[in-house]
């Protein structure tokens, strides 16, 4: 009788639901088991001996840690971003790279508004006045915000989250600009959003949403210029990847009052230092990459990235590959 070897995966944390189990029961699994990542050095000293990962975007898979991999067939990342892997490397060493998309597009587009409307109605800060047993009376001037109703909203890169964002604002009776790398009718003509340049988008939105991944070409897209150029007083939300904006320039611009306040789910780095200004300013909320994080959507994130695994080691084409060129 011949005995099947089971190829070895390593999982770079504890996943929720019940995909983890599924996939120890066709693989020799390893999963770590802190709430840290594993350092550079252990994952490389674990893909050296795999022939799948799954990865979370805390995760780098480069070319270094490809070359100490040689057996390494497939990296599903547990998210839709995939900035944390070098796809081109793993392309070049026929290594499937897969992701998770749609899965959490609308519990991210959730967030995303609930960061426009927390940010917008100061709803952080009103539960920080309570709390501190500063509530006095009712006021005619305690804690104004600006409305959501009316306002403009702006949406950078209108893929899945982006127009499940739309279909949100277009509810609260918001204006919607939108820019992308080409119109979307559909979207207009569902949502009425109107596809704009740049230029117009930063001049006229009163709130800035954005959902682009991180490239190359939207690495620090929000900037100095771009944050001039937009609305005096404008909000700003980012819910994308915190490269998008350049972090420097967001300082400055909320220091300086051009900016009426930034909602970010996301920053540059991650985990935001404790020492960052952006923590002491009033006008910022922050959340800790929490977007995509509802018991039902992170479940099914698990379970699309142990399918995309599983695909890949079995030699098929996982159903959601972002290098499907591998098994051409
Ligand atoms: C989260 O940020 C993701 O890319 O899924």
């Amino acid at each position: 009788m011949t005995r099947t070897v089971r190829p070895r995966v390593f999982v770079t944390r504890q996943l929720p639901g019940e995909a983890l189990g599924r996939l120890g029961e066709r693989v020799d699994l390893r999963v770590w088991e802190e709430e840290l990542p594993p350092s550079r050095d252990r994952l490389m000293e674990e893909a050296a001996g795999a022939e799948g990962l799954v990865t979370l975007l805390t995760d780098r898979v480069d070319a270094r840690l490809l070359a100490l991999a040689p057996g390494l067939r497939a990296v599903s990342n547990v998210a839709v971003g995939y900035d944390n892997i070098d796809v081109a490397a793993c392309t070049r060493q026929r290594v499937a790279v897969g992701n998770t998309p749609g899965a959490l597009t609308e519990t991210s587009a959730d967030f995303a508004f609930a960061l426009i409307l927390g940010l917008a109605r100061r709803v952080a800060e009103a539960d920080a006045y309570v709390r501190a047993g500063k509530w006095r009376t009712w006021s005619p001037t305690l804690l104004l915000g600006t409305d959501v109703y009316g306002a403009t909203l702006g949406i950078v890169g209108a893929g899945g989250i982006g127009a499940a964002v739309a279909r949100r604002a277009r509810g609260f009776g918001m204006r919607i600009l939108y820019t992308s790398r080409e119109p979307k009718p559909a979207l207009e003509a569902e949502v009425g959003a109107r596809w704009v340049d740049k230029a117009t988008l930063l001049a006229q939105a009163d709130i800035l949403s954005l959902h682009v991944p991180l490239t190359p070409q939207t690495r620090h897209w929000v900037g100095r210029e771009e944050l001039r150029e937009m609305k005096p007083g404008a909000l700003l939300v980012n819910t994308s990847r915190g490269g998008v904006v350049d972090p420097e320039a967001l300082v400055e611009a909320l220091r300086g009052g051009r900016l009426g306040g930034a909602a970010l789910d996301v920053t540059e780095p991650e985990p935001l230092p404790v020492d960052s200004p952006l923590m002491t300013l009033p006008n910022v909320l922050l959340a800790p990459h929490i977007a995509s994080a509802s018991h039902a959507t992170r479940g099914r994130m698990a379970s699309m990235a142990v399918d995309n695994l599983l695909a890949a080691l079995e030699g098929r084409r996982p159903p959601h590959c972002v290098n499907p060129e591998v098994f051409a």
